[in-house]
């Protein structure tokens, strides 16, 4: 790093002199101006219009003239006070500023930039508040007159989270201005976008990896095998059925998050919508030897929704019951206790349970507790993904509780239609 020349003329100083100086020039082109057109050529009208233009012409001074006279070191440099000026005090603003001078120490920091750090670094090198060399480099090629830049760079403490920080030279005392932004929240969308497609080309990957299979035996080994034709293309028939069924949930959840900040405002009752979604599961209970017992008692039960979103999520979750609930075994769809202002509906079956630590992961896209078990019944892992983004597009949510070896209960909460 380069030492600093302490004789040199500090840029500040100069800019404030200069300020003061421009200031009284104007002060006296104004008072001249001002006598000239006072009534009567009142000297103290000219003085009062002359302070009046100056104050003017300062407020319309461009931003970083101004802020250059709020770092004036009105303390010594060592023990800097918060910046302010204009009655803008810059650690108010919300915005993570770090001010830096010509040693890389830090001579300045707003109230975000202390609480996303979780520590006041005033008088600390960047290089200790800061592991990552990038921010080092950055700051010291900002002082040997580098220009701007923004790096993104992993901060381990307070927590580990992504950064990005943008530098700027000044030419006050504090010659370089960092500020801090956290990008975490995109890097995990990163994350979960890559995740997300590893995943879909995985699940796609496998039924397409057995049909290219069974059509290389058909038309190799099993030629003339006429007993084995049948039993193969069975497979085929399976495994393409479980394709179109993942493309079809993909679709179906991309559209749903399409719509994602689009509340739906159709008032619907929601009885004949579970009507209609257990009536499409009654075969599949049956085959199961589940009874779908409802009970959605007296009173309106209408919401602002999209019809067909809603009887998606109670096929999905009443689909779920028979699959996972148990042979023979009944399950409820009943009306269950809400909050004022919503609804709620719960589907409850007396199957194996979940563990407590894996409900959480359930809404997760893909998320099996048992792969084999869950494709075997046809399953993709998106159902409760779709289930938590229609609910979250309707303004409710899913509640999972579940007890292991008796059974889970997934509640739908929704808004209620107002006025009903
Ligand atoms: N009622 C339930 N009881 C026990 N486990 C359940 C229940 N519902 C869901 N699960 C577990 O949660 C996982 C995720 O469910 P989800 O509905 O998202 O996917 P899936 O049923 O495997 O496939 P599909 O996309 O066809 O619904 C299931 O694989 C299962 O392990
Ligand atoms: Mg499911």
């Amino acid at each position: 790093m380069e030492p600093e020349d302490k004789d040199a003329p500090r840029p500040p100083r100069r800019a404030v002199t200069a300020t003061r100086a421009r200031d009284m020039g104007l002060l006296i082109v104004a008072v001249v101006a001002g006598a000239a057109v006072a009534p009567f050529g009142s000297p103290v009208a000219g003085v009062l219009g002359g302070t009046a233009l100056v104050a003017a012409l300062r407020l319309a001074m461009p931003t970083g003239d101004r802020h250059r006279q709020e770092h004036r070191p009105a303390a010594p440099p060592d023990t800097p006070g918060p910046a302010s000026g204009e009655g803008v005090p810059l650690d108010r603003l919300p915005l993570a500023l770090l001010l830096i001078d010509g040693e890389a120490t830090v001579t300045f920091c707003s109230d975000d930039a202390r609480a996303l750090l979780a520590r006041d670094p005033v008088g600390q090198h960047i290089s200790v508040l800061f592991r990552a060399p990038a921010v080092l480099a950055a700051v010291n090629r900002s002082l040997t007159g580098g220009g701007d830049e923004t790096i993104e760079f992993l901060a381990r403490r307070p927590r580990q989270r992504h950064l990005r920080a943008a530098v700027r030279a000044l030419d006050g005392p504090a010659r370089v201005a960092l500020t801090l932004h956290d990008v975490s929240q995109s890097y995990r969308l990163d994350a979960m976008r890559m995740d997300f497609v590893a995943n879909a080309s995985h699940e796609l990957r496998t039924p397409l990896a057995a049909i290219s299979g069974m059509v290389e035996t058909l038309q190799g080994p099993a030629r003339e095998d006429e007993a084995n034709r049948d039993r193969f293309l069975g497979i085929i028939a399976r495994e393409a059925a479980r394709m179109a069924r993942l493309v079809d949930d993909l679709l179906s959840l991309s559209r749903i998050e399409l719509q994602a900040n689009i509340a739906p405002t159709t008032p619907e009752d929601l009885r004949p919508l579970v009507a209609e979604a257990v009536s499409a599961m009654t075969p599949l209970a049956a085959e199961n030897g589940n009874t779908l017992r409802v009970d959605l008692g007296e009173g309106p039960l209408t919401v602002p929704g999209e019809r067909d979103e809603l009887i998606q999520v109670f096929n999905n979750l009443i689909s779920n019951a028979i699959r996972y609930g148990g042979a023979d075994r009944p399950i409820d769809i009943v009306r269950a206790d809400a909050p004022e202002g919503r609804v709620a509906i719960a589907i409850r079956d007396r199957g194996e349970g979940i563990d407590p630590s894996l409900v959480p992961r359930l809404t997760e896209r893909f998320f099996r507790v048992n792969k084999r078990d869950s494709i075997s019944r046809g399953g993709t892992g998106l159902g409760l993904a779709i289930v938590k983004h229609i609910l979250t597009r309707h303004g409710g949510e899913l509640r999972i509780e579940s007890v292991p070896g008796e059974g889970s209960r997934f509640t739908v909460h929704l808004p209620r239609q107002p006025g009903r």
